[in-house]
């Protein structure tokens, strides 16, 4: 039986860090939250090069550079911009509501 979707908080509106990235948990799951000029974006927090975390990586704008060896995604879609990143980040759906960040999962 597929299990039904729904909104989880992951993290409370006050402590998004404004214009950067902001870790989160959801269950064992790592995610990344971004803040942007269009809004804000989730994606899982590991590389999709060699798994390394991009909340410690360099945000600017709409563009996450993974700390490891500097490969570099869209923040907006998860597209990878340069190399050594090959294949998207996986977004996730989300949304601000009741001063939280969600992520539907
Ligand atoms: S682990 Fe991110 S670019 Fe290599």
């Amino acid at each position: 039986m597929k299990r039904e979707r729904k909104w989880h908080n992951i993290l409370p509106l006050g402590d998004l860090v404004s214009g950067d990235v902001t870790p989160a948990r959801l269950g064992r799951l790592d995610l990344a939250v971004y803040d942007t000029e269009e809004g804000v974006f989730v994606s899982l927090a590991r590389c999709t090069h060699q798994g390394a975390n991009l909340c410690y990586g360099y945000f600017d704008g709409f563009a996450i550079e993974c700390p490891l060896h500097q490969g570099l995604f869209d923040v907006r879609t998860g597209k990878p911009l340069a190399a050594p990143a090959t294949r998207k980040l996986r977004m996730l759906d989300c949304r601000i509501a009741d001063g939280m960040v969600q992520v539907l999962r």
